[in-house]
């Protein structure tokens, strides 16, 4: 296999980039049996010049190959961890000795927790997330790691229009106490955002032009905002969201955004999900890389996901991936064809 540079994203490559080091990060999810060994997978990270990696636990044959590379990682604990973290301080603090300190890798974010506000361990995230902060601090980690967690869209009551964003009732006084930590620490609150099940599941009152970056005109005007898409639409409900929690100052990032290509056709495609992307990238890259109610704020983005999944449970989520196990590119994406 080799890889081609393409002119498609060439005259962009001035904004939204260090060097050839696209502002942008992709998932590595580890559901497969056939997935590329860690040093492949990071090799492909490099030559497709991706700035940022996602890892869902901090498996060590990974880090290792992240070591020296420059990635900024983002990484957290499993979710069967965190009430031990919340409960035993020297938990965390072992577990930044184990998985954080012996590794010279640009860690830059710590998720303690992936969708899980809503169920029985999402009380002790913010425990959890005080406890690692000091940890670092403790362990003598001199570099900033943000430490925060990972919102899904169900933890908001409503969306639209985005200045009506608003969390659910019974995970208010969690999300308060989060906020407030990330506040006070200068940290992210990131969320997982799939425009592709909000159209896939009201195809006929949400557009395809909408979620896929396919119009040039406002879709929805609210108040003094106006929105071209729903990706944008939504990191802003998030703002308004937290803006009644009292906490507007907190940045919103997106931990994983993608759309599948198979499983659940028309709404899953190829060009659907060339289209989201493809539309998302440029719009992280051409200078746009805020949304309307945070113009200063450039939304940090990862996309899901490296490689599809094939012990993921059911066609649409076994498909996000840009490439195929093979590392074959399922479709044109980060300037990269493969013959
Ligand atoms: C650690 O990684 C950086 C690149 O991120 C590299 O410049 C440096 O030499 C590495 N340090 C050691 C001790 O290997």
């Amino acid at each position: 296999m080799f890889l081609v540079i393409t002119l498609l994203f060439l005259s962009t490559r001035s904004t939204g980039v260090v060097g050839d080091t696209l502002f942008a990060g992709v998932c590595d999810g580890r559901n497969g049996d056939n997935l590329p060994s860690p040093t492949q997978t990071i090799s492909l990270y490099q030559k497709i010049n991706i700035g940022w990696i996602r890892l869902y636990e901090p498996f060590p044959d990974l880090l290792n190959s992240l070591q020296g590379t420059g990635l900024l990682v983002a990484v957290g604990p499993k979710n069967e961890e965190i009430k031990t973290l919340a409960d035993q301080y020297e938990y965390a603090v072992n577990w930044v000795k184990t998985f954080i300190a012996p590794y010279n890798v640009s860690f830059n974010w710590i998720t303690v927790g992936n969708e899980v506000i809503q169920s029985e361990i999402g009380r002790y995230v913010p425990q959890a997330m005080r406890h690692i902060k000091a940890a670092l601090t403790q362990t003598g980690i001199s570099r900033t790691i943000h430490v925060t967690t990972v919102l899904s869209t169900a933890a908001l009551a409503n969306s639209y229009p985005p200045s009506a964003g608003v969390f659910k009732p019974q995970i208010t006084e969690v999300l308060t106490e989060i906020a407030s930590v990330l506040s006070s620490t200068d940290s992210p609150l990131m969320v997982n955002i799939y425009p592709y099940f909000a159209y896939a599941s009201d195809p006929s009152h949400v557009s395809l032009a909408y979620a896929t970056f396919g119009s040039d005109k406002p879709v929805v005007i609210d108040g003094n905002y106006q929105y071209t898409n729903i990706f944008d639409a939504a990191v802003d409900s998030f703002n308004a969201a937290l803006e009644k929690l009292g906490h507007g100052g907190v940045k919103v990032y997106v931990a994983e955004t993608g759309w599948p290509t198979r499983g659940n056709p028309p709404y899953t495609s190829v060009e659907n999900a060339r289209a989201y992307n493809q539309g998302l990238l440029k719009k992280l890259t051409t200078g746009a890389r805020a949304t309307p109610r945070r113009p200063q704020v450039p939304v940090v983005t990862f996309f899901f996901e490296m490689f599809n999944e094939d012990l993921k449970q059911g066609e649409v989520e076994q498909s996000f991936g840009f490439f195929t196990p093979n590392m074959v590119p399922v479709y044109d994406m980060w300037n990269v064809k493969c013959l």
